[in-house]
């Protein structure tokens, strides 16, 4: 098993990869990108993710490159070659090469990278006792529903939880509202009801935020996709984030708070086994 690098064309390792300085995703965080989960070799909602991909291209006007195989069939060859079964399969796309200027010439060729690693270890106690996380003010800017490579923001909130020994940070906007988490989304229940922040500019529309509505619906649970404030999440029955790698985590302290019984609770660790079960065998 070798963890590998596919840049335009080219795959090697890591040690040998190299890409201009002149990249714009290096010198501006100009660039899009995925996280896919792979399980026993196969990856999971592969078409989503390039649904995703296509459509965070759209809405900040880089061209999907013209490769030889699609993305798609990259991905899939490099995962096959790794020979790493449990993977995290990393795609990211930058507007390309050229001499720093922050404006750009129409007909711009895309960098194309795609890695396959093995996916980082999870403590099991992130499932038998939940995480702890901190709320943070949403500092990013008006199009989170892009997944950019730009995550300053995220990465300053969640480098403050780890140092609060939490996990996640949770971001909260000036109004105090809750929209989701520095790398995943957040759902709260409330008397037996779901709610989630509404897919929008405010948002990433996480692919397994989608699937965890879908499960919950099927189990008869009522799901709200509706705005809810830092104070309803710290006095919530239970709260979670979903995220490609974390899948379910219960969240069981915001801050100083505990949530419920300080236990993860029994609809989330359903949805957790209901997305496992998803997994591909
Ligand atoms: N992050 N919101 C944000 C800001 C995210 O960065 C992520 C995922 C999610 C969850 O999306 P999904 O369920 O599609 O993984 C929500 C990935 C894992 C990352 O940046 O590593």
């Amino acid at each position: 098993m070798k963890e590998l690098v596919y840049l335009n064309g080219w795959i090697g390792s890591f040690a040998e990869a190299h890409i201009s300085v002149n990249d714009r995703g290096y010198i501006f965080g100009d660039g899009i990108y995925e996280v896919i989960r792979a399980y026993n070799g196969k990856m999971f909602a592969l078409q989503d993710h390039l649904e995703r991909l296509k459509s965070s291209a759209a809405a900040v006007e880089i061209d999907l490159p013209e490769v030889e195989k699609d993305i798609g069939a990259i991905c899939e060859e490099l995962l096959t070659e790794s020979g790493i079964k449990e993977a995290m399969v990393y795609i990211q796309l930058s507007r390309g090469t050229a001499p720093r200027n922050h404006t750009f010439d129409a007909g711009i060729k895309p960098n194309l990278l795609v890695t396959v690693r093995h996916v980082p270890e999870i403590p099991p106690s992130m499932y038998s006792e939940g995480i702890k996380v901190i709320t943070h003010p949403d500092l990013r800017w008006q199009m989170c529903n892009v997944k950019s490579i730009s995550l300053q923001a995220n990465i300053l909130a969640k480098h403050k939880a780890q140092k609060s020994g939490a996990v996640e940070a949770v971001f909260v906007m000036d109004d105090g509202t809750v929209t989701e988490a520095a790398s995943s989304n957040v759902f709260i229940i409330k008397q037996g009801i779901l709610k989630t922040y509404p897919n929008g500019n405010k948002i990433l529309p996480g692919i397994t935020r989608k699937y965890v509505i879908q499960i919950a619906e099927s189990m008869g649970v009522e799901v709200r996709e509706e705005p809810f404030s830092a104070t309803e999440l710290t006095a919530a029955e239970e709260v979670f984030c979903t995220n490609t790698i974390h899948e379910v985590a219960p969240v069981t302290r915001v801050d100083d708070i505990e949530i419920g019984d300080g236990k993860p609770g029994p609809l989330t660790r359903s949805l957790l086994a209901g997305y496992q079960a998803l997994r591909p065998d």
